[in-house]
């Protein structure tokens, strides 16, 4: 049986409004605080603020349960633990940037009262940050020395599956100095009968910039093989399945595409490669797979202004915004960069999304959204598939044709069945099988005056 416990839950975004609603689920009494009014306001009427399937109905489960509340006064000083979830997001020189963390850290020291929760830290950091903020807290209440017990808790959640992962997670790592502060923690997961690794904190945060930074290595490998694949005539599809075969390798993350993107992997390989720098290490792996996913991204931009001429005046059509299916997160993803590489080409980028328009709009105002895939091809002179999501996969393609000014794919993600794309009369662009079918695009090279059609704009679907 869960004893209950009072937590209280800093930032509410990916990880922390899906924590602090998986623990309401657990049995524990949850305060989620964040300094964002709206959010806080949003959340607390029961709506959710980030698309993540199953995290609807929790929400509004617990909000009824009265074990969830939402807040941005820093509710602390009644807490058994304090979790900090708040973004760590990139510096111009690739570290990561604490700023965050140190602001709720001030606010945790000002508002504890004399109270001593343990303090746990969700927020992806670099090595020595439980360190530093023993020592912020301590140095803010006056006290020489030690003063809360910190715990390195990292955090594994992959967006899309994050409600699921969280109650049935891979492992649950604690870092802490002091054994009776991790094993506190412990018991708050007990009933997700996970395996957990005990170890010091700064090997914690190392674990889970290692994890980040492996399977970025593997998605960088698989995007450099690849390439060479498309040289030399080798079909990827088959190199990566049977690779995967083999269990020391495995099978995932072994899909060539765009390369990964999201608000975990390029920054934390960023920051573990300044980290590395910083501490007298030359982390060349790291940069290779940071130098293959920008290559990834502006390979595609060669590829479809060799294939159309210029790009000058062109529609391009992006299908799929967000960084990976499942989410609304746009963060870092490859439609991110490829619409910014694509205007800057002078190419007028149509887009189509079933659920991140909405950010991706206000990011690029001169994108225009569509309510479909097809709307959004119309008049297209190239369909550019940047996310994996499933409905892509069984596109109608004779409709396509039809309603495309020039019959070109670039499927980025390897969704489309090659032969179906052909044979609809397309060329088409695969990663790691190349372009094949140009004389399509050929065939159709007298441009025709544009005009493109502001009747099938539907504005931004909402999210
Ligand atoms: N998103 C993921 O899939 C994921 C997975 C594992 C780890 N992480 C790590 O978890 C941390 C949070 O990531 P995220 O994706 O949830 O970020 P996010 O940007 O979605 O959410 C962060 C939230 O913190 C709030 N915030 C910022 N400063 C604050 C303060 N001083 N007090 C209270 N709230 C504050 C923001 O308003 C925001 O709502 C990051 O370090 C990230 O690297 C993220």
């Amino acid at each position: 049986m869960t004893t209950t416990k009072k937590l209280s839950v800093i930032g509410t975004g990916y990880v922390g409004l899906v924590y602090a609603v998986c623990m309401a689920e657990l049995g524990h009494d949850v305060v989620a605080i964040d300094i964002d009014a709206e959010k806080i306001a949003k959340l607390g009427a029961g709506i959710s603020t980030i698309y993540e399937p199953g995290l609807d109905d929790l929400l509004r489960k617990h909000l009824c349960s009265g074990r969830l509340r939402f807040t941005t006064a820093y509710e602390v000083a009644a807490a058994d633990f304090v979790f900090l979830a708040v973004s760590t997001p990139s510096t111009p020189e690739g570290a990561a940037d604490l700023r965050h963390v140190r602001a709720a850290v001030q606010q945790i020291g000002e508002n504890t009262r004399g109270a001593h929760p343990i303090i746990v830290n969700k927020s992806t950091a670099p090595v020595g940050t439980s360190d530093t903020l023993d020592y912020l807290l301590a140095r803010q209440n006056g006290v020489g020395g030690h003063e809360f017990e910190i715990v390195a808790n990292p955090e594994f959640l992959r967006e899309g599956s994050a409600v699921q992962d969280f109650f049935h997670p891979d492992r649950i790592v604690l870092g802490a100095n002091d054994p009776a502060a991790a094993h506190a923690v412990a018991e708050l997961y007990a009933p997700l009968e996970a395996e957990i690794v005990f170890t010091d904190p700064k090997t914690a945060e190392m674990i889970k910039y290692a994890s980040n930074a492996f399977l970025a290595t593997k998605i960088s490998f698989i995007n450099e093989i690849a390439s060479i694949c498309e040289g030399v005539g080798a079909d990827i599809g088959d190199v990566a399945r049977a690779m995967g075969m083999d269990p020391r390798i495995g099978s995932r993350f072994l899909n060539p595409g765009l390369g990964f993107g999201g608000s975990c992997l390029p920054k934390d390989v960023r920051a573990l490669n300044y980290l590395g720098a910083v501490h007298g290490a030359h982390p060349q792996l790291l940069n290779a797979v940071l130098q293959i996913n920008a290559d990834q991204r502006r390979r595609v931009i060669r590829i479809l202004r060799d294939s159309l001429g210029s790009l000058e005046s062109r529609v391009i059509t992006l299908l799929g915004l967000a960084f990976k299916p499942g989410t609304d997160d746009i963060r870092d993803a490859p439609a991110v960069d490829l619409a910014r590489l694509l205007m800057n080409e002078g190419a007028i980028v149509h887009a189509y999304d079933p659920f991140a328009m909405r950010s991706f709009s206000a990011l690029f105002p001169q994108v225009e959204m569509f309510e479909d895939a097809y709307a959004a091809a119309g008049h297209a002179d190239a369909l550019v598939v940047a996310t994996e999501w499933e409905e892509f996969a069984t596109l109608d393609l004779e409709r396509l044709h039809k309603i495309m000014q020039t019959p070109l794919i670039a499927d980025c993600r390897n969704v489309l069945e090659r032969a179906r794309v052909l044979d609809a009369g397309f060329a088409c662009f695969g990663v790691g099988t190349g372009i094949a079918g140009l004389g399509a695009v050929q065939r159709r090279t007298t441009r025709r005056v544009r005009t493109v059609p502001a009747t099938n704009q539907t504005g931004v679907a909402a999210s």
